[in-house]
């Protein structure tokens, strides 16, 4: 996983990018145009606004390459109450929530609110997307097949979301958790594998095929 995150400060908050995380799905540059601006150098002036809006902004990066810190005493970024996974057509899937991402020792590597992880297996950055299915031309819908959720809905939606990474295969989801496509959103507690070699025919979730299609995720 590397990292490049630059610093950003005003007298009221530090913001953090990370190169690597961000896919450009601008949701910065369109919320507060007068802090992220990519014509201006730098391109994050967190002191162009007010620490609380830029905080708001911040935590709607769905990918976690923006972060911050409050440095006048302001809130710290709520954990969502909510567990999210988001299906992004012909691209990752957002997660969203209380999430503790595990290796395959159970040991947590990274607890994050917001992270795009990839799923067409081609990223240099993996478990986060680095927009390589763009390159891959991989293609993925935002439909699953509810069946497989169903026996387990739940009205519960928060609470520690358990994400771990299995070395050259699917990462698995424990806990509450909502799965978003563009026609449904099924609340479940089903402990689910999820695709990330792009070769599952059976999107999002994982079907196997990862071993056919060899799949080296190098993490
Ligand atoms: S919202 Fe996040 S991922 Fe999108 S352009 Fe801004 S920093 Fe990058
Ligand atoms: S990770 Fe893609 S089929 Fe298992």
């Amino acid at each position: 996983m590397p990292e490049k995150i630059y610093t950003y400060e005003s007298d009221e908050i530090e913001v953090t990018w990370d190169k690597f995380k961000c896919i450009h799905a601008k949701e910065c540059v369109h919320g507060l145009p007068g802090v992220f601006n990519i014509d201006e150098k730098p391109w994050i002036q967190p002191g162009k606004s007010a620490a609380d809006k830029v905080a708001k902004v911040i935590t709607k990066c769905p990918t976690g390459a923006l972060q911050f810190k409050r440095k006048d005493g302001g809130e710290k970024e709520p954990i969502p109450r909510r567990n999210d996974l988001t299906l992004v057509e012909d691209g990752p899937v957002y997660l969203k929530g209380n999430l503790n991402i595990k290796n395959l020792d159970g040991e947590v590597i990274a607890e994050e609110t917001r992270a795009a992880f990839c799923r067409c297996g081609k990223s240099t950055n993996k478990p986060y997307c680095d927009n390589s299915h763009i390159k891959a031309e991989f293609k993925a819908g935002t439909e699953y097949n509810p069946e497989r959720l169903l026996l387990e809905e739940t009205d519960e939606s928060g609470g520690e979301l358990s994400v771990t990474i299995f070395p050259n295969a699917p990462f698995v989801v424990e806990g509450n958790y909502t799965l978003n496509g563009s026609d449904q959103a099924i609340s479940t507690q089903k402990k689910m594998s999820f695709c990330r070699c792009g070769a599952s025919s059976n999107k999002p979730f994982c079907d196997g095929s990862h071993k056919e299609a060899e799949f080296r995720s190098e993490e």
